[in-house]
């Protein structure tokens, strides 16, 4: 009978774990809700020449035969219901954000496209990395035109230089590859310069699930230390209430009886005092 109430810090330790638990759970449940649709561009390049060409391409759930997906530039509705949408010789106001979402798919999040009108362009797929990706720079020419004796440059500092045109590849982003890039190039007897284009690299994959680790090692902790501290108070408030000189069949008594009362009443606060008056 004595330690027939050990259980019940036992479950408050498991109602903690269940809570902490929860807690962890609670963002990805929040973001239940229809999955985003995913634009993509088709060249990658999210910087452009003036009458270049791209194709928008929206990916997310939809009837098959139903063109049902909505189009949005700069927030306004484009009157285009197909999943992949070409702009013919792009022109500077083709600029901004574009959107685009299925039935079944959310709002996409926001693709920044940029149309210039230069000579020479520095095309990027991204302007933000995450360590660990791989990417491509592209040095382009307006119209295609012909381009030879091409270098890349990286914060002022010559990356690669080769006579026919090529594009730059790297194999595994890390931050050393932040800041800015720009190329050079031959088109018939001149040569051009691009614009610089700035490029950040953020910290990857792998320092996010260091993130998720330590929090949830944290969460284990803190809900350890939590019970811990909830078992002894419990365990402390209920020896404090019986005093020293009376026996140990006393406090077996004095438990047995609180016990009992917790049984009858469940939502009352343990009372191990009103154990310890009735033996006075
Ligand atoms: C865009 O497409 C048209 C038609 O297919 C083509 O003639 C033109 O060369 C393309 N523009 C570029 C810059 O590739
Ligand atoms: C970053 O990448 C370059 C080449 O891609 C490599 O030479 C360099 O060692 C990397 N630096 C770090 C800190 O990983």
């Amino acid at each position: 009978m004595g330690e027939s109430w050990v259980p019940q810090p036992v479950t408050t330790f498991s109602s903690v774990l269940l809570w902490a638990g929860l807690l962890c759970l609670a963002p990805a449940v929040k973001s239940n809700g229809p999955p985003k649709a995913l634009l993509t561009l088709e060249p990658p390049w999210v910087n452009v020449l003036r009458e270049d060409n791209v194709t928008l391409k929206c990916e997310g759930l939809q009837t098959p035969g139903h063109d049902s997906t909505e189009w949005f530039h700069n927030g306004s509705p484009i009157s285009i219901n197909q999943e992949s949408y070409t702009i013919p010789a792009l022109n500077l106001k083709d600029s901004g954000e574009y959107q685009c979402r299925t039935e079944q798919t959310s709002l996409s999040n926001p693709v920044r496209l940029q149309v210039t009108s230069d000579w020479l362009l520095l095309q990027v797929e991204s302007l933000v990395f995450m360590e660990g990706d791989s990417t491509m720079l592209r040095c382009h020419s307006w119209k295609n035109k012909l381009l030879h004796k091409v270098t890349y440059y990286h914060n002022d500092k010559a990356l690669k230089y080769a006579y026919e045109c090529f594009d730059y590849i790297v194999p595994q982003v890390n931050y050393t590859h932040s800041g800015s890039y720009y190329c050079a190039g031959q088109m018939g007897h001149v040569i051009h310069i691009s614009k610089s284009v700035m490029i950040t690299v953020q910290g990857g994959k792998s320092s996010v699930m260091k993130g998720l680790i330590i929090a949830l090692i944290l969460v284990v902790v803190i809900a350890v230390i939590v019970a811990a501290a909830l078992y002894y108070y419990k365990r402390h408030k209920r020896t404090a209430s019986v005093p020293d000189e009376i026996g140990s069949t006393v406090v077996e008594s004095s438990v047995s009886y609180s016990l009992l009362k917790h049984t009858d009443a469940p939502e009352e606060e343990e009372s191990g005092r009103g154990g310890y008056q009735n033996y006075q």
